[in-house]
């Protein structure tokens, strides 16, 4: 079964979807370690409630990014993780990370992308006005927010939206799109064509 390693650094909403819809048979996958940045992350307690090992890596505790890393992987390790998830983890990943798991660390972004990547993808969007908003589950590359597409969803803006409103409708749309991709990952196959990104067969 696959084995999927989270890194998180706040709330865990995401998590918490993860950890759902893992206990209620909709991912079919193990949820192997939670690992936050920050000692404070509510996502930890998510994960012990869940009763999923949820260990404390602070960046702050190493000299260099690439410590940082270092001690991320040998985590990850440890646990025997296939696939990373980022879920709301807030620092940028290097290519000494990227290469310990290659094509398979998964993040989900709160936009369309190639639409307003980087910090506050909901409020960048909803600052220009657009009409339709969404989100987007994608592979981490070397860029922000720039790797293959693996889902998107869009969401109509409201007239009578403020950014917290339509910032609550997205989440709901990134626990079901986030969740139903990683069932995707753990039951077939990934296949890259250049960017572009399709899942064939099932396990
Ligand atoms: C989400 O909006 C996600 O798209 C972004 O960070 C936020 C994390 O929220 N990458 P949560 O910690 O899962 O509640």
């Amino acid at each position: 079964m696959t084995r999927f390693g989270v890194l998180v650094s706040g709330g865990g909403t995401n998590l918490q979807a993860i950890l759902d819809a893992h206990s209620d048979g909709r991912l079919q996958a193990e949820i192997a370690v939670v690992i936050s940045n920050r000692k404070k992350a509510q996502a930890l307690e998510r994960a012990r409630a869940a009763g999923v090992p949820a260990k404390v890596i602070t960046h702050h505790s190493f000299p260099d990014r690439q410590e940082f890393e270092q001690a991320l992987i040998e985590r990850l390790a440890e646990h025997q993780v296939d696939w990373v998830v980022l879920a709301g983890f807030m620092r940028v990943l290097t290519p000494l990370f990227l290469s310990a798991f290659p094509q398979r660390v998964v993040n989900i972004h709160p936009a369309l992308l190639p639409a307003f990547p980087g910090l506050d993808g909901q409020g960048q969007a909803f600052a220009h006005g657009v009409k339709v908003a969404g989100c987007t589950v994608h592979l981490v590359d070397e860029g922000t927010d720039t790797g293959p597409i693996l889902a998107q969803e869009a969401v109509t803006v409201r007239d009578d939206d403020d950014l917290e409103s339509l910032k609550a409708r997205i989440l709901e749309v990134e626990h079901r799109i986030f969740t139903e991709t990683l069932q995707k990952i753990a039951s077939s196959e990934l296949v890259l064509e250049g960017r572009r990104a399709r899942f064939v067969g099932t396990r």
